[in-house]
């Protein structure tokens, strides 16, 4: 019982988890997220045909754009609606896994105003799961997404390690990239957005935990492995990279696996497991940073907790979020 948000819900790991979801526990109330809801977008017409083969199942397909936080701010706001007036029950699990990168130009800037790497992986999920932290049921569970890129020289893409500016102004208003960084700084980036949704996972259990009424609310941040057949690898990318997945990545997964990256897999097995972690059938009540399904420690700065308060604190500015607007005591 429960509800689950699933953003990003027709990207390569969603749709398999949504399939997971749909198929392990028809009581579910499913409300997926796209952010283009029609049929001329393929992916969309996809996830379709997957929630058509559970009829019985009560789901939703909502439009969200993560690039526009009045947009994030009316869709939590119809959701928390829908849960106070019995349309939807409680929320058992908000899974944050929409995400965005350009590693051909950049930065790139939404309506906001601010880089869009950041803001769709960090800004407007953390602007979602704040607006909704009062209407989750017992056990909740809110699934952030890390990778390895967060951690510096772990992930074979990286030219620069991703950091944490002293000035985080930087992180959603970057200068222009000189002509000679340019891929440099897309990978990074994207990077950095994951290195701050790790940080932040930890601040976000830290005040949960401070208030008895949300302390049952679980954060954790997976690295879901890299995914040998995500469509990321073909979207916003150099052709060298599109060429690698068919002719590399894809054959030789296995080999790779066992040479150099060991949490390689597809996605269906990702989206599974990130499924496991939000419905709490992996490690109920535990708290923090996950590769696969394994608690392990996540990068260095990560776990600053200097550096956790300053970017909760940017954090509630960039979002907007207000007493008033979250139910956690800010
Ligand atoms: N793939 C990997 O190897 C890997 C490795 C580590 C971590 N991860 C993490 O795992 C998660 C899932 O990755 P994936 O490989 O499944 O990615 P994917 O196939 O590229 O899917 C990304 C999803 O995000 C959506 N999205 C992009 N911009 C958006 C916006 N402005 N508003 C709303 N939705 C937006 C996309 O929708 P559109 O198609 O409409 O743009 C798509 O549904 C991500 O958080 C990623 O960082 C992936």
């Amino acid at each position: 019982m429960g509800t689950v948000i699933i953003t990003g819900a027709n990207g390569s790991l969603a749709i398999p988890a949504a399939e997971f979801l749909l198929r392990e526990n028809p009581d579910i109330t499913a409300i997926f997220t796209v952010r283009d809801p029609s049929n001329s977008d393929a992916n969309t017409v996809h996830l379709r045909q997957i929630l058509a083969r559970y009829p019985n199942v009560k789901t939703s397909i909502h439009a969200l754009d993560l690039g526009n936080l009045a947009a994030v701010q009316r869709f939590a706001d119809d959701i928390a609606k829908g849960i106070t007036n019995t349309q939807y029950p409680p929320l058992k699990a908000i899974v944050c896994n929409a995400f965005y990168w350009n590693l051909v130009e950049g930065p790139d800037f939404t309506d906001d105003g601010y880089e869009k790497t950041f803001q769709v992986n960090h800004v407007a999920h953390a602007s979602l799961v704040l607006r909704l932290l009062g209407h989750f049921g017992p056990g909740g569970r809110v699934v952030l997404f890390s990778s390895d890129a967060h951690w510096p020289g772990k992930n074979s893409l990286e030219k620069i390690p991703p950091e944490i500016p002293s000035d985080l102004e930087r992180l959603v208003k970057p200068p222009p990239d000189p002509a000679d960084k340019k891929a440099a700084l897309c990978f990074q980036r994207y990077a950095n957005s994951k290195l701050a949704i790790t940080s932040w996972t930890y601040s976000l259990n830290r005040h949960l935990l401070k208030d008895p009424a949300l302390s049952h609310i679980t954060a954790v941040a997976i690295n879901p492995g890299n995914l040998s057949d995500s469509r990321a690898l073909r979207t916003n990318t150099p052709g060298v990279l599109k060429v690698a997945q068919r002719f590399v990545i894809q054959p030789f997964m296995p080999v790779l696996r066992l040479l150099s990256d060991p949490t390689m897999r597809t996605s269906r097995s990702a989206g599974e497991d990130v499924m496991k972690l939000a419905l709490g059938i992996a490690h109920p009540g535990e708290r923090g940073f996950f590769t696969h399904l394994k608690k392990e420690k996540s990068s260095p700065e990560s776990l600053d907790e200097g550096e956790q308060e300053k970017l909760w604190a940017k954090t509630l500015d960039w979002t907007k979020v207000t007493t008033g607007s979250t139910a956690l005591k800010i």
